[in-house]
């Protein structure tokens, strides 16, 4: 028998990744995944913007390419960036093979076996899988409507064992929805400053807002620039372009950019050149903006749609957020209700979502469930949804 490390054999298949295998059925209307709409990436735009390139980047698309990713995208990605008010030059940029890329460095710079680290909960699988595998002990510390929960983290900072970092996800959450108002981010800076706990912001949906008021709430923690707190921010273009291209992006004060440098060489070298020449003419042609103005738009139809079969069929003990951006509605179900058991009903009648314990970082409480409506029509999310609500009404009445 194989001898593995110890690291490997504490790792699980996600149940999402499990999942996708049940709801690639074609028969299934999947709320599961949270990827974009086949039908909504800029295909032709794309193959337009790689016809137009001049030979010698078509030639270094197939090249390898610097490790902190090509110039030309660090540049254009830069400009993109710095509209959001982030200081790119004070910082560095690390172009990252997807942003799952920029956690798992991150994990390895900074955990040893058995360190904790701070994350919400619930949180993006992703980064739970990515802290367990560099076997960090995972302290969860609550949600509620406006962010993280303040008291919930004060008992975490209080504690004797600092942690290493502090995982966040404050715009448009993965699984929760929410988005963090800008006093909970006021508070959370003020809680951090001098504690020597390293935070991170993962922006994978921010671009994806429903609504203009919203943009002074998207202001990135990154771009307050706090003093005091080492803020690391990791974005991608998964969401706004496609995540197939698998890049993303991490940008961190310099002396964490070089650790994390120096780990993704061991890695991969470099992430795809190929995708790089693509997202930095996609960035160049300013495609970027009108392509996201547009998925923005649709995502907000399904979201709407979404709410609209939810209130005509779920019972009143059901709870969700009314979502303001990104790709997910959260379901909390009365305390006893067991969301797998659900889930399973649900796959029988011809739906599937992702039940709550996934994102548990103790992968314990299970009365929630989350939903995606960025890969289904309102047609589908019509018909969807009657079945969730009936598996749920046979379990918990
Ligand atoms: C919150 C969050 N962060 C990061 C990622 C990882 O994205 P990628 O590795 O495709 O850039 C995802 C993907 O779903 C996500 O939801």
């Amino acid at each position: 028998m194989p001898r593995f490390s110890k690291a490997v054999s504490s790792l699980r298949s996600s149940e999402i990744r499990d999942l996708m295998t049940l709801a690639s059925r074609p028969d299934i209307i999947s709320f599961a995944g949270g990827m974009p709409g086949n039908e909504l990436f800029p295909v032709e735009a794309v193959e337009e913007l790689f016809r137009g390139l001049d030979l010698k980047k078509k030639q270094a698309a197939f090249q390898y390419g610097p490790t902190p990713g090509l110039p030309s995208l660090l540049e254009s990605l830069g400009g993109f960036l710095e509209k959001k008010g982030l200081p790119v030059k004070e910082n560095r940029l690390l172009i990252t093979t997807g942003s799952q890329q920029g956690l798992n460095l991150l994990a390895k710079a900074f955990i040893d076996p058995g360190e904790p680290v701070l994350v919400e909960n619930p949180c993006f699988i992703g980064a739970l899988s990515a802290f367990r595998a560099s076997e960090a002990e995972l302290r969860g510390v609550a949600v509620d409507r406006d962010g993280i929960s303040m008291e919930a983290l004060q008992q975490e900072l209080d504690r004797k064992e600092r942690a290493k970092f502090l995982y966040i996800t404050p715009y448009f959450h993965n699984p929760a929805g929410l988005l963090y108002t800008a006093e909970r981010k006021a508070q959370l800076i003020n809680a951090l400053q001098g504690q020597h706990i390293p935070l991170i912001e993962d922006d994978a949906y921010g671009d994806l807002y429903f609504y203009e008021e919203d943009r002074p709430r998207l202001k990135p923690i990154k771009a307050i620039n706090p003093a005091g707190i080492n803020v690391c921010y990791t974005g991608s273009f998964s969401k706004i372009l496609g995540p197939g291209l698998r890049l993303g992006w991490m940008l961190a004060p310099d002396e964490i950019y070089q650790k994390c440098e120096l780990i993704k060489q061991s890695a991969d070298a470099c992430s795809p050149s190929f995708t790089q020449v693509l997202a930095d003419a996609f960035i160049r042609s300013g495609q970027i903006y009108t392509y996201i103005a547009g998925v923005r738009q649709e995502y907000k139809r399904r979201a709407e749609a979404m709410v609209a079969a939810l209130r005509e069929h779920m019972p009143d003990y059901v709870q969700w957020n009314e979502p303001r951006g990104g790709f997910y509605i959260w379901l909390t179900l009365p305390d006893e209700a067991d969301a797998t058991r659900i889930m399973m009903e649900a796959v029988e009648g011809g739906a599937v979502f992702v039940a709550g314990k996934t994102f548990d970082p103790e992968g314990k409480r299970n009365n929630s469930l989350r939903l995606s409506y960025c890969n289904n029509s309102p047609e589908q999310i019509a018909e969807g949804i009657p079945i969730v609500a009936a598996a749920i009404r046979k379990f918990c009445g």
